[in-house]
């Protein structure tokens, strides 16, 4: 699959599908692909005759004290695995690229209120670099549709947000989550986590899928059920962050009657930040 880096290398392979009428479908990426993204890949053939992958390790997205230098790239192994899943180009601009004045002095796109909950409060932010480096991409790439993993929850909600409020002419797709055979939810992260770590990992995924058990069976209290939840992973060795049981369509409080629910968390296992979620029809 061919690598491009430029703006001008790109204009000139989407102007040549362009004129073929052939619609675009984009997945962005930061790299360090692994089956998930895979997934997204080829989910995102069903929605568009080509595919253009995106592998950007996003400055504006990272916090000061975050993994930012040390997140794992591995571009040349990235493009063999996508284009095997589909995919029929890889954009990977650097830094200058994507922020052409400079990333302190970018345009930012923020939303409001939706970016500043649940990880938004532990990573000050961060929502505005991904809506920022997204809207970016959208208008280097200008896909029809975007393909965006469950994985990141709140993400594909902040950004299904942004290009409902901005009017963008693009299809938001979500791809479901894949896990490892034990439940945990597949992460370029999870690369960080020491033996222990490794087996201590799924505990996230199995309380959120008890909480889900307990809300179909009828229960309603949710501050309690949270509270739970982040008692039981403590106890498994983990440092919550929030867990959280929320609206799935635009994760504001839950009514009693609310049927589509999303139970989001985010915990720390050593210094390695993990975040999963189900959604659960009651
Ligand atoms: P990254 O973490 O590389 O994830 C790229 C896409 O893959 C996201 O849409 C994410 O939700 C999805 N993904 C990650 N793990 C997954 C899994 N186990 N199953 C299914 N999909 C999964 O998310 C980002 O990059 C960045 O914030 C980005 C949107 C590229 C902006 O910089």
């Amino acid at each position: 699959m061919r690598i491009i880096h430029t703006r001008e290398d790109l204009r000139e392979q989407l102007d040549g599908w362009r004129r073929e009428r052939e619609h675009v479908a984009i997945v962005p990426t930061m790299g360090a692909l692994h089956a998930g993204h895979i997934s997204l890949v080829e989910l995102a053939r069903e929605h568009a005759e080509r595919i253009v992958v995106t592998v950007f390790v996003n400055p504006t997205q990272f916090g000061e004290d975050e993994d930012f230098a040390e997140y794992p790239r591995s571009l040349e192994r990235d493009a063999r695995q996508a284009k095997r899943a589909g995919g029929d180009l890889m954009f990977a601009p650097d830094v200058d690229t994507v922020y052409p004045v400079g990333v302190e002095n970018a345009t930012t796109i923020s939303v409001p209120g939706l970016s500043e909950n649940f990880c938004g409060s532990f990573r000050p932010g961060h929502f505005d670099g991904v809506t920022t480096v997204v809207a970016r991409l959208f208008a280097m790439v200008q896909p029809d549709v975007a393909i965006f993993g469950q994985k990141d929850y709140q993400q594909q909600i902040v950004i299904r947000r942004m290009v409902e409020d901005l009017s963008l002419p693009i299809r938001i797709v979500t791809a479901a989550t894949v896990r490892d055979d034990d439940g945990l939810a597949l992460s370029s992260r999870n690369a960080y986590l020491n033996e222990d770590e490794r087996a201590a990992a799924p505990m996230l995924y199995r309380t959120l899928c008890d909480v889900a058990k307990q809300l179909q069976d009828g229960k309603r209290n949710f501050d309690e059920l949270e509270a739970q939840a982040s008692a039981a992973l403590e106890t498994a060795g983990f440092e919550p962050e929030y867990v959280a049981i929320r609206r799935a369509l635009d994760l504001t409080p839950p009514n009693r009657d609310c049927d589509e629910i999303v139970i989001l968390s985010a915990a720390r296992l050593g210094k390695t930040r993990l975040i999963d979620n189900v959604v659960v029809t009651v």
